[in-house]
């Protein structure tokens, strides 16, 4: 009977580890703390996790935002079809691209550990900027997922597109309590964090982890907001 329940109490811990690893364990741990041994991209010198993207002061923006608005310009997503109006990025995108560019320095952070502007960051052989490959989305998001718009803006015009007051099925990671589709939104916009979590890597899919807030199986995290 123990060891049943010792089974038990250790399959519960593994499948909670599985859904919801901490960042740590990812690939945004770009310290020298504890980060998987494939990581590519990681320091040699700074310990800290959250100070690559957060500060406790002297912010930028927020959430606590440690990182330099990326200089872009960002070309936007177009079609004959799209309904979302303008697009200007948000900070819920800008925060992914001030790494995601392609052109920003990883190791260059506004506020290091440490009094001032604190300790100077190196990083490992692979360098201070994401190289060529998927998870180097560049300056031109035309190809990408659209992003930097208002939700309701499409949801007037494309009755295709969910309403934002749909309720999120349970497999939608949503930390900050987000229960619709409008909790995904950041200022009212679509932005790259209504897809992606980037601190819990979902093991959904162990062969392509992508910080998803969702499972993709069968497209349903799609199929929340596009009736299709
Ligand atoms: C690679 C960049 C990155 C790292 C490293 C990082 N964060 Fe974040 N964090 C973000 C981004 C981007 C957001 C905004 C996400 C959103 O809008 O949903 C955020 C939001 C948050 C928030 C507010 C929203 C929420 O989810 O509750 C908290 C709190 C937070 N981070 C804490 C931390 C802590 C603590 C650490 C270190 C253990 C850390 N973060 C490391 C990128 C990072
Ligand atoms: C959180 C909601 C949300 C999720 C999740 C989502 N989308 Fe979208 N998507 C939108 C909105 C809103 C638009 C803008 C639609 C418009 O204005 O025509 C859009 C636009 C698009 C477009 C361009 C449409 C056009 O008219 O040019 C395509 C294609 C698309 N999404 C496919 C996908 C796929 C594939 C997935 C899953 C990998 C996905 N979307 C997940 C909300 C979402
Ligand atoms: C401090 C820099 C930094 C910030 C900010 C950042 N990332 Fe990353 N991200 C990285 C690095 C470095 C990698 C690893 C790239 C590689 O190995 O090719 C990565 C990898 C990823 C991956 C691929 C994960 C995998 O397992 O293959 C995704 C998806 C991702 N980031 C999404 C985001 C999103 C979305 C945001 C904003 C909410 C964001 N990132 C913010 C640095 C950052
Ligand atoms: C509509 C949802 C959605 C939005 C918005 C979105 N992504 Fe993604 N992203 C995905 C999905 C789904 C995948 C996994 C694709 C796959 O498995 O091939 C992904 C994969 C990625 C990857 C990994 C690419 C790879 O093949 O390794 C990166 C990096 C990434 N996204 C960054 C971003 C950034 C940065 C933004 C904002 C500019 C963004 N995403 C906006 C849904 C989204």
């Amino acid at each position: 009977m123990k060891k049943v329940l010792i089974l038990v109490v250790a399959l519960t811990l593994v499948t909670a580890g599985v859904a919801f690893a901490g960042i740590a364990n990812t690939k945004h741990n770009l310290s020298t703390t504890n980060h998987p041994a494939t990581n590519t991209y990681f320091s040699t010198t700074e310990d800290e996790i959250c100070v690559f993207c957060h500060t406790p002061h002297a912010a930028t923006a927020v959430p606590l935002w440690n990182r330099n608005t990326p200089a872009g310009p960002f070309t936007g997503y177009s079609s004959n079809t799209f309904n979302g109006g303008t697009i200007a990025l948000g900070a819920g995108s800008l925060n992914c691209m001030s790494c995601h560019d392609g052109v920003s320095g990883l190791n260059v952070v506004i506020n290091g550990v440490g009094p001032g502007a604190g300790r100077a960051i190196t990083m490992n052989a692979n360098g201070n900027i994401i190289g060529a490959g998927p998870t180097n989305l560049g300056t031109d998001l035309s190809n990408d997922h659209p992003v930097g718009f208002v939700y309701a803006t499409s949801k007037a015009a494309d009755t295709g597109i969910a309403a934002d007051t749909t309720a999120l099925n349970a497999n939608w990671i949503n930390a900050s309590g987000a229960t619709t589709i409008a909790g995904l939104m950041r200022n009212t916009q679509m932005e790259c964090a209504s897809c992606h979590e980037p601190h819990v890597e979902n093991t959904y899919d162990a062969t392509k982890v992508s910080f998803l807030r969702n499972a993709n199986a069968g497209s349903n995290m799609c199929l929340t907001c596009h009736l299709k």
